[in-house]
């Protein structure tokens, strides 16, 4: 096992000192786009301040003849940018693909200072980190990187959930991880032919009526288990979880719904594959302003963050004074970001 004192060391001469703490960033939506697509790239522009994050997507859904313009386009579209308070990502191909050496070694020789995050599928262990944290430090220290490229798994294999907490702590390179539905279901034998969602069979059926009359059915989430999981790796080591994507581009409604399950349990953002999910991503991972203007009641009303109060009815103590300051934190970030959202928060 790695000696606590070495955890934060640079793992290569020259290369910038790990974070100890993730940079504050609002990552409501990651929005993806292919780099090999001109008009696609020519968009990128105006998309800048429209989105939290834009991701140069190498890996699934990038055909194999097209990786390297994929590639050659992220890197284009790095360099043409300024990117200001919007990250930028890029979503390699896995490590046992024949594109993976050359997807970090051109993107971080060429645009290295200006990647914020690498997103790396198919994670399996903490082994699959510990060789991207090396291999980052190496090329870190060889270019010059000032900042540290931080690594996004995908949780998207059985083997990755069962290795999930491991995964979270291996390095302080760790930004966060997504949920992968489409990959994770194929991993796990589940019967579906879906990217994320529910599915109309999974679900619970009232038990039978003594009148013979029909049952009620709910349908369920496929997705809960994973989705806790990953929630409780991710917050007990300080990084940050994320629901993936939701294929299903035409229903708005179930998107936001799964969207909103993600963001009451505790994740920060979901992947937006089309222009029509940022502002469902927007809406839902932004608190709602009358649970912000609740919480700063309960913040107001204990402000040393102990003892008892009443407020409309309803008990508050330390604990739910701790859950007033997460969604408060939150608004804050969200209204340094959306002057519209600062004035219905009432924050200045
Ligand atoms: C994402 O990569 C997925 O497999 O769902
Ligand atoms: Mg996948």
């Amino acid at each position: 096992m790695k000696l606590p004192s070495n955890f934060y060391k640079p793992l290569a001469i020259g290369a910038p000192e790990p974070y100890r703490e993730l940079p504050i960033r609002l990552e409501r939506m990651i929005h993806f786009f292919p780099g090999h697509n001109e008009k696609v790239r020519a968009r990128v522009g105006e998309m800048i301040p429209k989105v939290d994050v834009l991701l140069g997507n190498l890996e699934d859904a990038i055909p194999a003849d097209a990786k390297e313009a994929a590639r050659q386009g992220f890197i284009e579209t790095a360099k043409a940018h300024d990117f200001g308070e919007t990250g930028l990502w890029t979503r390699v191909n896995p490590l046992n693909s024949p594109w993976f050496l050359d997807d970090v070694t051109e993107i971080v020789g060429a645009v290295g200072d200006k990647l914020d995050v690498l997103m790396l599928p198919k994670v399996e262990g903490p082994w699959d980190i510990y060789f991207t944290d090396q291999l980052l430090a190496q090329l870190e220290a060889k270019h010059g990187v000032k900042k540290p490229i931080l690594i996004h798994a995908i949780l998207e294999t059985a083997q990755g959930v069962k290795n999930v907490e491991e995964i979270a702590a291996a390095s302080p390179r760790m930004h966060g991880m997504s949920l992968g539905p489409a990959d994770l279901a194929a991993s796990r034998g589940m019967k579906t032919t879906r990217v994320g969602g529910g599915h109309p069979y999974y679900g619970v059926l009232e038990d039978p009526k003594e009148d013979g009359s029909a049952r009620a059915y709910a349908q369920q989430d496929l997705w809960h288990y994973t989705v806790a999981k990953m929630v409780d790796a991710c917050l007990s080591n300080n990084i940050k979880p994320f629901y993936g994507p939701f294929g299903d581009i035409q229903d708005l409604d179930a998107c936001r719904q799964q969207f909103r399950n993600a963001f009451l349990m505790g994740c920060a953002g979901a992947w937006s594959l089309h222009p029509n999910q940022i502002a469902i991503a927007k809406e839902v991972f932004s608190p709602e302003p009358d649970e912000v203007i609740f919480a700063k009641k309960i913040l107001d009303a204990m402000p040393d963050g102990s003892g008892v109060a009443m407020i409309d009815g309803k008990m508050q103590d330390d604990a739910t004074w701790k859950q007033a300051k997460v969604i408060y934190d939150l608004a804050e970030k969200v209204a340094a970001r959306d002057p519209d959202l600062a004035e219905a928060y009432g924050i200045k």
